[in-house]
Order: structure tokens, then C-alpha cells, then sequence
């Protein structure tokens, strides 16, 4: 078990000494280490059991720090960083050779990001040096949302898991590249596609996979739970699984004749914000329930609708 607390100057000097600190978001806990300390980054890759062809974001407390390890910013990117940073925006640079080839799997391009969540800023404020910090998930899990979350798989593999509750956005954040100074979305996440679009114009939205080398990370399955889960109607499902022990993943109301204690509901509202921020632990707690089949459903492309169904996808991708 992992000690959880509040003490910025502990993970400080924790992360000075080249050790590990799980760190919280508004998107996700991110597993943090010096970003300009291989030694460091190797750990994160090994404590997570991550592949070293997947690359790691680097934290940073604003923009101007962010142009301490980047070549160039293209306008479209200063203009996206300056409306929505702190926040859940992760920008694809040219990176500096400072940057460490490790962290960026030796692409040439680094991905940067300025958390929103006063804890971790007053963090990497204190430090003279940036975060390089992947979700605190063993590779290819859900991604952790609360400290318990964190502490139930990597507590025994980190020194400190620095507390700042539950994410309040809940799902990873948007990755956003440029090419030819157009901006490309590898990954859909916490800002959603209208919010990007309706300043910089429209975009290209390159998701997927394996083969993609661009966001090696997105592999089809990933943010998955052990249990096998199947995406679809609900009624239906049900019908089809009635000799199953299932449990239900619902965007907005109970179904009959299963018991409510085996039944999750996004958001009675149906808030995609509110659904979002509620996905990840609902995923964990119905993988541990006494169930057999996670049976789950799409929710409206609305907003970050886009990214929730993106991330039920590749997690019923077993
Ligand atoms: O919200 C988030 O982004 C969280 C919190 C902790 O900041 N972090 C996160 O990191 O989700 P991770 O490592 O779980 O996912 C990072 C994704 C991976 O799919 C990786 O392939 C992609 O970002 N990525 C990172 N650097 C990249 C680069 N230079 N080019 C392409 N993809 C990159
Ligand atoms: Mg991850």
C-alpha cells in the first residue's frame, strides 16, 4: 500500500530524488516523474508495464514553461493553449533536445500539457523541472479517477499518491497535433470537438491504431476492464444474456428485471460532463462486482459524448 496524502513538499522531494508520485488532474491520476531524468521515466514505463514504443505526455505549469522544451509552436496551438490551458488539452510540439528521446519514444514531437488541478500546479511550480506522466493504470486498464483508485493497483510499486480527490473531468484529454499548421485530433477526450472547432475552425480527427504511428497509444483495446463487456441495446442485451449473471452499465436509467445493485447510471440528467466524469469508476466497480458480463450502451455524440463512446469502444475491445 501506498501512502496517500496531501503533502506537496514530500512528492517534491520525492520526485527530486528520481522517484515516482501519483499525481492528480482534472482528467485522470497521471503516474509522474522527472521528464528530464531517463532514469525516471524508465521507471514509469516499468512500474506501469507500459511498451516503450508508447509515448509520454509532459506536465507543465503554463505556456511560457512549455516553450522551454519546444522547437516552434504553430499559431493554431498557441491560440488553443492560451483559451484552454490549465485543462484538458495535450498539445503534439517539435520537441527540444532536452526532452529525453525515452519520453517521446523517439518521435520527434512531444506531447505537453498544463493540468487544471491547484495541488499539481503548486507541484511543478515548486519544481525546476517538468512531469512526464502517463495515466496511473496498469498499461492497458481503466484509468484511475480517485487515489483508491491508484492505490488499488500501483500501491504497492509507488511511494506517494498525492490526493486531490476525484477528477473532475474524468476521461483523458484531448491530444491534438499539427501538420502543415492544421490541427489533427489523435485522441478524443475531455474538450470536446465543438469547444476546439468553434476557435481554431475545423479539424481532422485521425483516431486509431496500432498501425498508427503518429499516437502509437491508441491501440483498438485499452481502457478495459477484465470483465467481458458487449455495447448495444440494452433490452436486447439483456434478452441475449438472460442466462448470464450481468451487470449493467446505463447512460441514463435503470432497466427492469435486473437487480439495482448491478446497475450503474452515468447521469440521470444525461450530462455528458457529469457522464464523463462518473465512466472510469463506474467501469472499476462493476468489475468488482459478482458479475459475469459488463452490458453497457452508447450515449448521444454529443459534446463529450464523442469521447465516452470512444473509450467504451476499446474497452469492450477484448
Ligand atoms: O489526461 C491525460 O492526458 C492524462 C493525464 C495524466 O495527464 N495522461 C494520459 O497519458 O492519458 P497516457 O500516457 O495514458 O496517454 C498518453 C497518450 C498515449 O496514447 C500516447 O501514445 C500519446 O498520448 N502520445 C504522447 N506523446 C505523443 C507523441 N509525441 N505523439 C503521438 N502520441 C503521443
Ligand atoms: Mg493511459
Amino acid at each position: 500500500m501506498s501512502e496517500i496524502g496531501k503533502d506537496i513538499i514530500k512528492a517534491k522531494q520525492l520526485l527530486e530524488k528520481g522517484n515516482l508520485v501519483a499525481i492528480p488532474t482534472e482528467t485522470v491520476y497521471g503516474l509522474a516523474g522527472n521528464a528530464l531524468n531517463p532514469t525516471a521515466v524508465v521507471k514509469i514505463f516499468t512500474v506501469k508495464n507500459r511498451p516503450q514504443f508508447d509515448p509520454l505526455i509532459v506536465h507543465v505549469s503554463n505556456l511560457d514553461q512549455a516553450k522551454n522544451f519546444v522547437e516552434s509552436i504553430p499559431e493554431k496551438a498557441t491560440k488553443l493553449a492560451e483559451l484552454f490551458w490549465p485543462g484538458p488539452l495535450t498539445l503534439l510540439l517539435k520537441k527540444k533536445p532536452i526532452i529525453p528521446d525515452l519520453v517521446t519514444a523517439g518521435m520527434d514531437t512531444v506531447g505537453i500539457r498544463c493540468p487544471d488541478h491547484a495541488l499539481t500546479q503548486s507541484l511543478l511550480q515548486s519544481l525546476p523541472f517538468p512531469l512526464a506522466a502517463p495515466s496511473a493504470n496498469p498499461f492497458g486498464y481503466v484509468s484511475p479517477t480517485q487515489p483508491s483508485h491508484v492505490n488499488d493497483q500501483l500501491g504497492n510499486l509507488i511511494d506517494y499518491i498525492l490526493d486531490g480527490g476525484a477528477c473532475k473531468v474524468g476521461i483523458e484529454s484531448t491530444i491534438v497535433g499539427f501538420e502543415n499548421e492544421e490541427a489533427i485530433v489523435f485522441r478524443l477526450g475531455g474538450l470536446s470537438i465543438e469547444a476546439i472547432e468553434r476557435e481554431i475552425g475545423d479539424v481532422t480527427i485521425q483516431l486509431n491504431s496500432s498501425s498508427n504511428p503518429k499516437a502509437p497509444g491508441q491501440l483498438k483495446s485499452h481502457y478495459a476492464p477484465q470483465k467481458k463487456m458487449v455495447i448495444g441495446n440494452l433490452p436486447n442485451l439483456i434478452k441475449k444474456y438472460y442466462a448470464a449473471k450481468v451487470g449493467i452499465l446505463a447512460f441514463s436509467r435503470n432497466m427492469d428485471g435486473i437487480e439495482p445493485e448491478h446497475q450503474i447510471i452515468l447521469s440521470k440528467s444525461q450530462n455528458m460532463e457529469e457522464a464523463a466524469q462518473r465512466l472510469f469508476s463506474a467501469l472499476r466497480e462493476l468489475d468488482k462486482k459478482e458479475i459475469e458480463i459488463i452490458l453497457a450502451e452508447w450515449v448521444p455524440e454529443i459534446g463529450l459524448g464523442k469521447a465516452i463512446n470512444d473509450r467504451l469502444n476499446r474497452a469492450a475491445a477484448h
